[in-house]
């Protein structure tokens, strides 16, 4: 298994290319099923999420070529329309493959992902907006078998923000008989750049990005060419860190425009922002400053970003709230974060942390993909080494990470 060895201290300087997104990219893997036809994508992300996805398509019969950073999915022919327990249980996004399968082949059988580290994640909105579409649902031996001649348009309001929902239902519903309305629906930009690979295939989709979404379904989808958007997580990732550690680094590639919320964040907390095109630069010469946060859904503070934002907070100047919103169990990285010293205490969804002066390196280890990414951060401003274990969570988002980082000048490299 492999680890991550950090020597804190050092500020980051230079230049990082942000990548893909992994939650754009997932998603919209999942849209070749829609079609018999080639889609070619651009700026794929390398990550084993992107992998696993790839494999369970490949599986079900999806033919696929690569090369650099660019995918041809073609689902001319699907063998069988299932994702294995094995496989969702390793990546939760497999229930992607759901609402492009029964729409398609009229048929799926989609393992149920069961808990994770972050708490319960149920799929039900997921099955109810099947059905409102006229899918036959049944849970057999822990697989959602799903059944549908033609899905019919429907009125289908989410009572909970559900961002792999909302995905899920608007991907069935691009092949369905008549209208659907998405109400409540997650305005996440994710969401969007599905919605505009879907249009470039043929869709007709109005409302991505605001809470109401519509879907006119159509006969048949063609194949498109798509470049998956930037990854706003990895980007606020990077400027959290620079924040915390000091320094003054560039990200090229990036948006700006979906980072409301992170940067004005990192401003409170003292860093100088500069946006020009698709490159942002943030300088860091003090302390950071301690921040509140509140989780919830977008254009609101991210639940992706709140562990990052934990271990700038444990070094801060004064004291700070973070209210987890989203998940019931997301605090899994102060254990770790205490044996570096830091002072946080937990109270049901809510995280108080006083500043300290100085984290101290010591092993610690990753439980999930964004708390992975919190210990970096804390390790690249604790004094002396940090090791950080379980680093496959860190791999299944984030495009070669400690590569990136030594270029900033961090001290980090992998050990088995
Ligand atoms: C997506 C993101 C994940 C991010 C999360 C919240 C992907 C691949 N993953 O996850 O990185 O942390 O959004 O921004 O895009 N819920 C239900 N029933 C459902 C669906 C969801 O109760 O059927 C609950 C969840 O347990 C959670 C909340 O709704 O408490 C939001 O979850 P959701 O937006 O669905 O998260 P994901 O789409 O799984």
């Amino acid at each position: 298994m492999h680890k991550l060895a950090i020597q804190g201290g050092n500020r980051l300087n230079g230049e990082v290319r942000i990548s893909g997104a992994k939650n754009a990219a997932l998603p919209i893997l999942c849209a070749s099923l829609l079609t018999p036809d080639s889609l070619h994508l651009d700026n794929v992300p390398e990550l084993n999420d992107v992998a696993t996805m790839r494999k369970l398509l490949q599986q079900m019969g999806v033919k696929i070529e690569q090369s650099a950073g660019q995918l041809v999915l073609s689902a001319a022919d699907i063998d069988k329309p299932e994702a294995p327990y094995d496989m969702v249980k390793t990546m939760r996004a497999a229930i992607l493959v759901l609402g492009p399968l029964v729409t398609r082949f009229g048929e799926a059988l989609v393992s149920l992902p069961g808990g994770c580290a972050i708490g319960s994640r149920p799929v039900d909105l997921h099955i109810k907006g099947l059905q409102a579409m006229g899918a036959e649902i049944h849970i057999e031996h822990g697989y959602i078998h799903a059944r549908a001649k033609r899905l019919k348009g429907a009125r289908i309001f989410f009572d909970l923000v559900s961002v792999t929902g909302t995905e899920n239902l608007m991907m069935a519903a691009v092949l369905a008989d008549g209208v659907t309305v998405l109400e409540n629906a997650a305005r996440e930009p994710e969401v969007v750049d599905l919605a505009q690979c879907l249009i470039a295939m043929g869709a007709r989709i109005e409302g991505a990005g605001s809470d109401t979404i519509s879907i006119a379904g159509v006969e048949k989808l063609h194949g498109a060419s798509h470049r998956i958007m930037p990854d706003r997580i990895e980007s606020g990732t990077f400027l959290v860190a620079a924040t915390a550690a000091g320094g003054d680094i560039t990200l090229t590639d990036a948006r700006a425009d979906i980072l409301d919320n992170v940067l004005e964040k990192l401003h409170e907390a003292g860093a100088v922002i500069q946006v020009a095109g698709s490159t942002i630069n943030l300088k860091m010469n003090r302390r950071p400053r301690a921040v509140n946060l509140r989780t919830a859904p977008y254009p609101a503070f991210p639940t992706d970003m709140q562990a990052q934002f934990m271990a700038m907070n444990t070094i801060a100047e004064g004291s700070a709230m973070v209210v987890e919103t989203i998940f019931e169990n997301r605090f899994m990285h102060v254990q770790e974060l205490r044996r570096l010293g830091a002072q946080i205490d937990i109270e049901g969804n809510t995280a108080v942390i006083k500043g300290c002066a100085q984290l101290e390196g010591a092993t610690i280890m990753a439980t999930d993909l964004r708390a992975s990414a919190c210990l970096v951060i804390a390790g690249l401003v604790a004094q002396g080494e940090t090791v950080v274990d379980r680093i496959y969570h860190l791999d299944r988002g984030y495009e070669h990470i400690e590569a990136k980082l030594s270029v900033l000048g961090a001290r980090i490299r992998r050990v088995k």
